[in-house]
């Protein structure tokens, strides 16, 4: 049986020259970047230059990336580093979207228990949030906004500029979660109106358990994790090296190979949606997204009439691993908070299947999996 893997949105695999760089740092001599001794001094120079290679290409200066455990930190840091360091500003007010990763709404509810009010904004059947909904919120004691650049259930592309400016118009801090935008569009952190941003590197053929937080240069921020003095300052602990570097290979390659795995991906895009529909017929399945403003790799798709979860088991036993969604909800019977959010009928709910391409994935594996779909779904589709 074939060992397929479409789920590149969740994680993805370790870029072998990733692994050779990190492998070689592990196998070298023990070193504590805050050490002022050579082995200290030469795991300082691994850490700094991966910040250094890691903020060339994502356009910032080096001194406003912070490392950190992955995207769920970065985004939890984000929102709570800003709000407490504006604590006595009298901004008590946050804006974020109901279709936004755990990973900040859940920390928006938490703050929200602690006196907080937000509000959270709806995106349109396409999962966009306007920025005209976004304007309509803002109050005079709004300090943060929070919004993810490309949604990872849908692949839906936020229109991030003109949110931007909005907030700057406003002087209210943007923060936006990037985590699926790393590596698939091309940032230039000094021009846009970003204030902070999250990233991991385990979305782009990195290590997991490392990430950074681009944090502007004059954007107020109290530090969470109390200790040393690493990070600037900013986040204690010893920094992991190896990782840092891996990190930086893996977003240096994904810089390098852009327009080329553009190209594949909306290949494997395009041939997976007219196999599916040469299989089935147009009207059997319905793409959740955006049509255009929308990254080619994360397929959110439809299959009308079968259920989701039956899906997804038939799919493993036949080696294709894909995904109701984010991680932290898929294995729990829970229908897709975004999906839910998008105000999709209950047949399109029931029946969503994330299907998210990557390195390592071929034309091959697109049509032995359509063949495969078309069979799972004549055996288990309620007629309708
Ligand atoms: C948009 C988005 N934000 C945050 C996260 C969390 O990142 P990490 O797994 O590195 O904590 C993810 C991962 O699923 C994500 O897709």
């Amino acid at each position: 049986m074939p060992n397929i893997y479409f789920d590149h949105a969740s994680t993805t695999p370790l870029h072998p020259d990733v692994l050779a760089v990190m492998v070689d740092i592990y196998q070298g001599p023990p070193g504590n970047p805050s050490s002022t001794h050579s082995f200290g001094r030469t795991a300082k120079r691994h850490l700094t230059q991966a910040r250094d290679r890691i903020a060339r290409i994502v356009g910032c200066h080096p001194s406003e990336l912070m490392f950190t455990s992955g995207g769920t930190e970065s985004d939890n840091t984000a929102l709570r580093g800003t709000l407490d360091a504006l604590r006595h500003a009298g901004k008590r007010h946050i804006i974020t979207s109901s279709a936004e990763h755990h990973a900040v709404l859940h920390m928006a509810n938490r703050l929200e228990e602690e006196g907080y009010e937000v509000t959270l904004l709806e995106p349109d059947e396409d999962g966009i949030i306007s920025p005209g909904k976004v304007r309509g919120a803002l109050r005079e004691d709004t300090a943060i906004i929070s919004l993810m650049y490309v949604n990872n259930e849908v692949g839906t592309i936020q229109p991030i500029e003109e949110i931007g400016a909005a907030a700057k118009e406003a002087g209210v801090l943007f923060h936006v979660d990037g985590v699926q935008a790393l590596g698939s569009i091309h940032l230039n952190l000094s021009e846009l109106p970003v204030d902070l941003m999250s990233f991991t590197a385990h979305k782009i053929n990195g290590p997991q358990g490392i990430g950074a937080l681009y944090i502007g240069k004059s954007v107020p921020f109290q530090p969470q994790i109390l200790g040393g003095s690493q990070e600037s300052k900013r986040r204690a602990g010893t920094e992991n090296a190896a990782a840092a570097a891996g990190f930086a290979k893996a977003v240096e390659l994904a810089n390098e190979h852009f327009e080329q795995k553009g190209r594949h991906m909306s290949l494997l895009r395009e041939t997976f949606i007219q196999g599916l529909e040469a299989e089935l017929g147009s009207s059997a399945i319905a793409i959740n997204g955006h049509k255009e403003r929308t990254l080619p790799h994360i397929i959110n798709i439809s299959l009308l009439g079968a259920d989701t979860e039956t899906l997804l088991m038939n799919l493993d036993m036949e080696g294709i691993a894909a995904s109701s969604g984010s991680a932290c909800t898929s294995g729990s019977l829970e229908r897709s908070h975004v999906l839910k959010a998008m105000s999709l009928p209950p047949e399109r709910l029931n029946s969503a299947v994330r299907f998210s391409f990557g390195l390592g994935n071929t034309l091959e594996e697109i049509e032995y999996a359509v063949k495969k779909i078309a069979t799972i779904l004549n055996r288990i589709r309620i007629k309708v």
